[in-house]
């Protein structure tokens, strides 16, 4: 996963462009029936794949994964291993290359000099953990940013809270000269490279990001927890990697927009995606004393007066900069083009022209990576496992089931851009869905996100799969992500690879497990997130990730194998009724009128169409009439084709949906009608006014794909 999900948004906002990111009403519906029956029943099938997951063997693949160096551009020997487990199950797997722009870390430092001239190093090396084989590996992975920026720079320092465009331009406000310095930000909220950019667009000279624990809820070590390999709290030196990307702009390989990067392909300039600053992350405990010699200079966190900028650690969080006080940064980087290997395995179904894609990416900041991914790449050998008791029953899915093991994903969703990229055509013609899992477990809390056609069937397959605890309290997983998640389905942003398929047009889902207050702290990014973790304290006993991986796999069987699609095309009115109202909201507290009528009367089209499409299906399963329902399901395999818009989103065309996007500040959170909520939100009426027209166009698209 490129970026934690941890987006905790509280109490007020200072500024009314935070409205959006930062409030939390909406008129979504939350799926609130209760599961009534118990124990589950499952068909002959069902019970085939779910019996097939043995916590065992799960772990023989998580610590499989959890030795080996699977950094972007060093992965061969785990992707051979990958497709060698797939081939064993039956499926037709070969390796799909990509010649890629990747960076590497060749040498970095960091030190603070005080007016005195005494100078002090911070310390940017992660340590070794004596339980813990992998953290002592020589080739362990050094602490850096993907794609930051090569340079060498002394100066001033101020603190701008989570980096974001509200971050700033309260600074800005405040009188607060950002021109020259180098900006320390905590990590969370929005992704990482969208903190550099807006520090570089805003004159900072370098970035440095740390890890608060602020974010930890009530397991920290002030508050009496044993930090890991002792306990569940976060270990102070644990520092948080990640890709610098300017991901809310453009995700893949920032050399070739558009296209897939085969050897020799023409590569484009990528500065418009990468920083231009560097930069560099550290662990709380480094960064501690950076903070505290801001102390009593510039404004103060109250007279900043904005949500979630004073964190955790022994600092008033004053934003600085201390006169006199200078931070040295030394980041240099090597930049490549390397080839990266995705892992592609087909068990081809009897329609040739349905296609249901499932992906995990395979790549990782450090030898281990346990949460991320390993837990889903381990569900996903398992996964074949499951389909191969059931092809050996004499089952031949109806349609065609394709695994992919992406790499390159942390780097900015590299690896499953440039394959869309390379078949958009097929994928746009055959797929019915793109089913993700990146992280599986970090946590024990199951959370889904997904188009509204798919969230019936998603919520429905949790009733068949028993809770984690052995069953013991009669619980299902529905039961237990009703309890975690209050019954909500999240809509699909951007920080996995769904992404690339979303923005084609193809219904996706993204599922995983995390973690919640007084659950064991997550070390994401860090080289502590390991077999070592996960067994002691993610997830003792794989229960969990057998658990997720029984989902994905009836999901996968019923996409793949029901005669009549399980997509909820009435259920996308539901929610396109329900994104309008929040908009209408969103304007009516903004200084702007906007008439979205036209949306509305698109929104009514749409539902009447749905129904019509559902009374169809009715009809031809009433008739048993297969050649309708083969025509009923290649509307429910198009239709989001419709909501594509050619020419993409203002200023960032990757991102076509017209419906959902990845927020321009966010780029992790999902936006809906983006190209009117952010005309809105960055003054830009005319681009809100165009988008209108053109979501309305989009939806009536849609509704036309739909029509019987
Ligand atoms: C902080 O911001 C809120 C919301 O904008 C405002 O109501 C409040 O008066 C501000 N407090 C101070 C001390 O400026
Ligand atoms: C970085 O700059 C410092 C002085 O600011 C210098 O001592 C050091 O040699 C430089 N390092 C590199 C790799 O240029
Ligand atoms: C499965 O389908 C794919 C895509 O149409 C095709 O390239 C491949 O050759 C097929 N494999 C088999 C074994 O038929
Ligand atoms: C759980 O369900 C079983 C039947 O499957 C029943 O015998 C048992 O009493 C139930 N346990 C609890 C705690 O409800
Ligand atoms: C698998 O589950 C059993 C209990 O069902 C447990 O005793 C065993 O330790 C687990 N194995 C692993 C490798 O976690």
């Amino acid at each position: 996963m490129l970026l934690s999900a941890l987006v905790l948004a509280t109490g007020v906002s200072a500024c009314s462009r935070d409205l959006l990111v930062e409030k939390r009403h909406t008129h979504r519906q939350p799926i609130t029936k209760r599961n009534t029956e118990w124990p589950p029943v499952l068909s002959e099938p069902e019970t085939i794949l779910v019996n097939a997951f043995d916590n065992v063997t799960i772990d023989e693949w998580a610590y499989y994964y959890g030795h080996q160096n699977k950094l972007a551009g060093y992965g061969r020997e785990a992707a051979e291993w990958t497709a060698a487990r797939w081939t064993e199950n039956g499926f037709d797997t070969h390796i799909a290359e990509y010649h890629v722009y990747l960076s590497y870390p060749v040498e970095a430092s960091i030190s603070v000099t005080y007016p005195d001239g005494r100078t002090a190093p911070i310390n940017i090396v992660e340590p070794v953990i004596a339980e813990d084989d992998v953290t002592s590996r020589e080739d362990t992975i050094p602490t850096f940013h993907g794609y930051s920026a090569s340079g060498n720079v002394t100066a001033e320092f101020i603190y701008a809270g989570r980096g974001s465009i509200a971050d700033f331009e309260r600074l800005v406000e405040l009188g607060v000269e950002i021109e020259g310095k180098i900006a320390l930000m905590r990590y969370g909220g929005l992704f990482r490279g969208l903190k550099v950019k807006n520090a570089q667009d805003h004159g900072a000279i370098g970035a440095v990001i740390f890890t608060d624990p602020g974010d930890d809820g009530e397991v920290t070590v002030a508050n009496g927890y044993e930090a890991y390999p002792n306990g569940p709290a976060r270990h102070p030196e644990a520092v948080q990697k990640g890709s610098t990307l300017f991901l809310s702009t453009r995700p893949g390989d920032p050399t070739t927009p558009g296209y897939p990067s085969h050897e020799g392909a023409p590569r484009a300039d990528p500065s418009g995606v990468v920083p231009q600053i560097p930069s560099l992350p550290l662990s709380y405990a480094a960064v501690e004393p950076l903070l505290q010699a801001l102390n009593g200079h510039g404004p103060t966190a109250d007279e900043v007066n904005r949500t979630i900028w004073a964190g955790a650690l022994e600092a008033d969080y004053s934003v600085g900069p201390a006169p006199g006080v200078t931070l040295s940064l030394n980041n240099q980087m090597e930049e490549r083009i390397e080839p990266v290997q995705n892992v592609i395995a087909f068990l081809n179904g009897t329609n040739s022209d349905e296609t249901i894609v499932i992906g995990n990416h395979r790549d990782t900041w450090m030898i281990g990576g346990n949460g991320d991914p390993n837990s889903g790449s381990a569900v996903l050998i398992e996964l074949s496992k499951a389909f191969k008791r059931l092809t050996d029953s004499g089952w031949t899915p109806t349609r065609n089931i394709v695994l992919a093991s992406w790499d390159a994903e942390e780097y900015g969703l590299v690896g499953s851009v440039e394959w869309v990229e390379d078949h958009v055509n097929w994928l746009t013609e055959t797929t019915v869905a793109y089913l993700n899992i990146d992280v599986a477990v970090s946590g024990p809390r199951v959370s889904l996100s997904a188009s509204p056609e798919l969230h019936t069937i998603g919520t429905d397959l949790f009733k068949k799969v028993v809770a984690p605890n052995g069953g013991a309290f009669n619980e299902s997983i529905y039961d237990s992500w009703q309890r975690d998640a209050g019954g909500n389905v999240g809509v699909l942003g951007s920080g996995s690879d769904y992404t690339g398929f979303v923005h084609s047009g193809i219904s996706s889902l993204d599922i995983g497990s995390d973690g919640g207050d007084g659950d064991p702290i997550w070390m994401y990014h860090s080289n502590m997130d390991t077999y070592h973790w996960m067994s002691t304290f993610g997830d003792p006993g794989f229960y969990q990730h057998r658990a997720v991986g029984q989902f994905l796999t009836l999901l996968g069987y019923h996409l793949a194998s029901d005669e009549v699609l399980p997509i909820d095309v009435q259920n996308y009115a539901v929610e396109l009724r329900a994104y309008r109202d929040d908009l209408a909201d969103f304007i009516a507290a903004s200084d702007y009128e906007l008439d979205i009528a036209a949306l509305s009367e698109a929104i009514e089209v749409f539902g009447t169409r749905a129904d019509e499409a559902k009374a169809l299906e009715t009809l031809a399963v009433t008739l048993d009439d297969k050649e309708l329902i083969r025509v009923v399901n290649h509307k429910y395999r198009d239709f989001q084709r419709g909501f594509i818009s050619q020419g993409g989103l203002p200023d960032r065309e990757f991102f076509r949906h017209a419906i959902f996007a990845p927020g321009l500040d966010t780029g992790y959170a999902a936006v809906t009608f983006p190209g009117i909520t952010e005309g809105i939100q960055y003054d830009r009426l005319e681009d809100a006014e165009d988008w209108v027209t053109k979501a309305a166009d989009a939806i009536l698209r849609a509704a036309d794909i739909l029509k019987t």
